[in-house]
């Protein structure tokens, strides 16, 4: 299994505050079958709240010694903020992508989403991006731009879920919002989006989802998708290379 969204990078952000935890997450997602972590810690637009490409590459190099070589893969990777001009820096590379890919995973708010949001994917998908938006089904304005979502999906946009969100982690409401995305057909990915203090839930998650749109689709969603998502557009899959 790929987990293509936490928080492992020691001391950058809401995530481990040193190496030992970070070990800790780690072992965590290992055991619930991840072979490859993408670390993806925040990244905003203010340069004193943001972590640059070299210091995320800097902490997977760090992981990846502690690890050893039986531990998983860890690719770099961050979850960007929606602002106005995120398309032209990932076009100018400042900001961190999916591995080593074209993707590029865009933090969904938990409130208002961003009057930009729209022209930014557009751009972004114009110039062969593809942007994955994580857990849509968490905001709080989530029934009021369900359709929206979907039509976005319709456009190339990837739709990630947070695995606690399909198992109950972060409540009824977000539960609910979880099932109406995966009722439609509107769930492209499941990832764990682990921090400190919370579960990846990716095992509990592959279940509920497969009981609710059943095992193929399921598999497509936590194997097939993330591999994908890593792919060089059209120049074969990182990291099976097929
Ligand atoms: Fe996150």
């Amino acid at each position: 299994m790929i987990d293509l969204h936490c928080h492992i990078i020691p001391g950058v952000d809401d995530g481990p505050k040193d190496s030992e935890e970070a070990l800790s997450l780690c072992r965590m997602l290992q055991k619930e079958g991840v072979k490859v972590i993408v670390a993806t810690p925040h990244y905003y637009p203010e340069e004193r709240l943001s972590v640059g490409i070299d210091e995320v590459a800097a902490g997977c190099r760090e992981l990846r010694d502690l690890l050893g070589d039986n531990g998983p893969i860890i690719l770099s990777g961050g979850e960007v903020a929606v602002y106005n001009g995120v398309a032209e820096a990932v076009f100018e590379a400042r900001v961190p992508l999916l591995g080593e890919g074209k993707s590029v995973l865009l933090e969904a708010p938990f409130w208002q989403m961003p009057l930009c949001l729209e022209e930014e994917i557009f751009k972004l998908l114009a110039n062969g991006y593809r942007p994955v938006l994580a857990h849509p089904e968490r905001s709080r304005e989530f029934r009021y731009i369900v359709d929206d979502l979907l039509a976005m999906r319709r456009q190339g946009v990837m739709l990630q879920i947070t695995a606690g969100s399909l198992t109950g982690s972060y409540g009824t409401h977000v539960k609910a919002a979880a099932g109406t995305l995966a009722a439609q057909g509107g769930i492209d990915l499941v990832a764990s989006d682990l921090h400190p203090g919370r579960k990846p839930d990716l095992k509990a998650a592959y279940s509920v989802l497969s009981r609710l749109i059943g095992t193929a689709a399921t598999d497509k969603v936590f194997y097939d998708n993330p591999v994908k998502v890593l792919s060089k557009i059209g120049k074969g899959c990182y990291p099976c290379n097929c």
